[in-house]
């Protein structure tokens, strides 16, 4: 296997309908940042896990992310991914929806590839699955938000435990597993995806609001637009004075024909409170579990070197 890119065309080669996996080649071959895949990789390299065939293992997480992603457009009605149209506004909504199936189904198929202990095997498949439940669960706990009034941080936390950090915690446990890691160094390795997947939404959500559009890919103002219990919304109503609080429950409550007058109102009020900087520093808070989390796993100081970069660079990402 070479790299993940061509990968996927091996997989997709000579696939018909076109209507199926076309959608599916389009979203697999945009330039997202590889994550998951990259999780993957380096919790196996961390217990010298065979790389060529931690490359179906990798794939399946991407592939899965993928299939999240196709979903997630259609229910957030994002009409912009990785600088591109998405897919349900490329094509349409039932495209999209059985593009994702599909995709999903794909995923799971890359595990069947592996040529390794069938109990092995049997511990990944568990693991993808438990994780593909669990981000079905979060996106359901983050639509049912989007009317309620009152989200206490503590269950925000929850929701983006499931929606966004099994997904790592499953990727970097997936490889570690692969390689056979011993049981403690499997916790440490799922804890760390906990705790980085938390301070990645949480810049995500941050970025909803701060970023430079051309350089994330999506759409600034859509968590705004759409309601969305983030945490930057979240922490702004605890740091608000009254008027403040009850203006932002007033535009939270709206869906208003002008998109871009409500995002600035909701932005004025985020920028009076000071919301970017307190937003940091939880993301701050949760690199530094990162950093205990991975001194508990038992590989050589060495080897834990990428995972180190990997979560530093993500601390101050911008896309
Ligand atoms: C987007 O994930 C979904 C979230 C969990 C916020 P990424 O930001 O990793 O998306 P790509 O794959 O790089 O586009
Ligand atoms: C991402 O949440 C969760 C999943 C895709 C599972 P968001 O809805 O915030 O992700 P983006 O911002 O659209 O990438
Ligand atoms: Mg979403
Ligand atoms: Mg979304
Ligand atoms: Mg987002």
């Amino acid at each position: 296997m070479n790299t993940i890119e061509q990968h996927f065309q091996e997989i997709l080669q000579g696939k018909k309908p076109a209507n199926l996996y076309n959608p599916i080649s389009y979203i697999l071959m945009q330039p997202g940042k590889r994550l998951r895949p990259q999780m993957v990789r380096i919790a196996s390299d961390m217990f010298n896990g065979n790389p060529e065939q931690t490359g179906y293992i990798a794939a399946a997480f991407e592939m899965l992310h993928n299939f999240t992603l196709i979903h997630d457009d259609i229910m957030d009605k994002a009409d912009v991914r990785r600088g591109q149209p998405t897919v349900y506004k490329k094509w349409n909504g039932n495209i999209a929806i059985l593009a994702g199936d599909a995709l999903a189904v794909m995923a799971m198929q890359q595990l069947l590839k592996l040529q390794c202990d069938p109990k092995i095997i049997l511990d990944l498949i568990d693991i993808f699955g438990k994780t593909a439940l669990e981000v079905c669960e979060g996106q359901q706990y983050d639509l049912d938000f989007e009317t309620i009034d009152n989200v206490p941080l503590e269950e925000y936390l929850n929701m983006i435990r499931l929606k966004t950090s099994v997904m790592f915690a499953g990727c970097l446990k997936a490889g570690g597993r692969f390689a056979g890691a011993d049981e403690e160094s499997l916790q440490a390795l799922y804890d760390l995806g906990i705790h980085l997947g938390i301070a990645f939404q949480l810049a995500d959500d941050l970025l909803d609001v701060y970023a430079d559009e051309e350089v994330f890919g999506k759409a600034v103002g859509g968590d705004i637009k759409d309601n969305k219990k983030t945490y930057v919304y979240l922490k702004a109503l605890e740091l608000a004075d009254e008027s403040q609080k009850q203006e932002l429950l007033r535009l939270f409550s709206t869906t208003p024909a002008n998109e871009k007058e409500k995002f600035l109102a909701v932005k004025n009020i985020f920028d009076a409170v000071n919301v970017k900087e307190a937003t940091e520093e939880a993301i701050a808070l949760y690199t530094a579990k990162c950093i205990d989390d991975i001194n508990r796993i038992h590989t050589e100081e060495q080897k834990k070197a990428f995972v180190l970069s990997l979560v530093n660079s993500l601390q101050s990402r911008n896309k």
